[in-house]
């Protein structure tokens, strides 16, 4: 019978290093491609726990934590001799460690046969089905210089991080992607996470691009990228049109600035994810010739509100306690 013992993952370095070239080797192709091949320095400082079988480390997990209590994993390894126990014994040091987060995600480049991916089911994640998708050729769009003007995010200031959250707030209102993502929900949550994208060093200004209506004197749509310097990509993180302004093809206008950076030859392929139940997004991309390289799942677990909170959504059509709208795809 083997026993099991968790260790803070912050003096288990190289546990760490012999995990993370297993989950890149255990990674399908396309996605071996798109990663960092030795673990990223700062994963090294990052909070999380290690857990042993005997004296093998066999599976950790790094998590992130913002200002508003939503928990994110950074990283997630899991050796091949991993008992499920073991995997359970670390969900639930992690759970513990967690205890007071408001909403934990998950989403893993794990292998489908994961012992993790059974193990958290169990813990009550729900789950969000998603599409990674690559574009590798620039697309044409109309012409809308009349009716918008385009910066690249370079120009904007970073004090108006606020004018972008609202923007991606109001546009994220109401979908699948809403209510499964907190940082959307509040204009507080998702300026933090804009403030985090910006301020990235990952984060390529020059292919993230706004939309301005002079007309309305409004912020329309964005479009935000990351570099990828090991895989020549460019990740788009976001890419949103306000409700105002859509149909009218500023989407694609968007997603053709980014995929400028095709032409130049620069770079060599657009990644994004999206959720398979996000229509207009899949329509967009796909007319835009991309072509699936992945399926993937993320997973959350909200912690059900307590106090006057529970009280205010008490009552909603469609929540339950067992089953919150949160995790109901739109
Ligand atoms: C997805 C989104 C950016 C589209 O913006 P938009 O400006 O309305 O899109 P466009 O007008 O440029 O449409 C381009 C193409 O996308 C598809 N499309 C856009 N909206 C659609 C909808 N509601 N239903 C079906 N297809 C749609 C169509 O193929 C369309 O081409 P067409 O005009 O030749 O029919 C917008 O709906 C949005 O911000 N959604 C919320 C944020 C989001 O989900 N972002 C993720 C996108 S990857």
């Amino acid at each position: 019978m083997n026993a099991f013992h968790i260790r803070d993952a912050r003096g288990e370095a190289a546990a760490l290093h012999a995990l993370y070239q297993a989950c890149v080797k255990a990674l399908p192709r396309c996605k071996q491609e798109l990663v960092a091949h030795a673990m990223p320095h700062q994963l090294l400082t990052t909070p999380g726990l290690v857990c042993f079988q005997d004296t093998s480390p066999v599976a950790a997990l790094l998590w992130r934590t913002t200002d508003a209590g939503v928990v994110t994993a950074e990283f997630y390894g899991e050796s091949r001799g991993a008992a499920k126990e073991a995997v359970e014994v670390l969900v639930q040091a992690f759970l513990a460690a967690t205890q007071s987060a408001k909403a934990r995600y998950f989403e893993l480049w794990t292998p489908q046969d994961s012992k993790v991916l059974q193990v958290i089911r169990g813990e009550g994640f729900q789950p969000l089905d998603r599409q990674l998708l690559s574009i590798s050729k620039p697309i044409t769009s109309p012409a809308l210089w009349n009716q918008f003007r385009f910066l690249s995010l370079r120009n904007f200031r970073a004090s108006d991080c606020n004018t972008i959250a609202r923007l991606i707030q109001e546009a994220y209102a109401g979908t699948a992607d809403g209510l499964f993502y907190e940082e959307y929900q509040r204009p507080e949550t998702c300026g933090a996470y804009v403030t985090r994208i910006i301020n990235s060093p990952l984060c390529d200004l020059r292919n993230s691009w706004l939309a301005w209506s002079p007309s309305a004197n409004k912020l329309a749509g964005i479009a935000l990228s990351y570099i990828w310097p090991r895989a020549s990509a460019l990740y788009l993180e976001q890419l949103v049109v306000h409700p105002l302004f859509r149909g009218k093809g500023l989407g694609r206008a968007l997603l053709s600035s980014v995929c400028g950076s095709l032409a130049e030859g620069s770079i060599e392929k657009v990644i994004v994810t999206v959720s398979k139940d996000n229509h207009p997004g899949l329509a967009l991309l796909r007319s835009a010739g991309a072509e699936q390289i992945h399926s993937e799942v993320a997973f959350v677990h909200k912690q059900v509100p307590r106090g006057p909170e529970a009280q205010n959504n008490a009552g909603r059509p469609g929540e339950t306690k067992s089953n919150p709208p949160i995790l109901q795809p739109a």
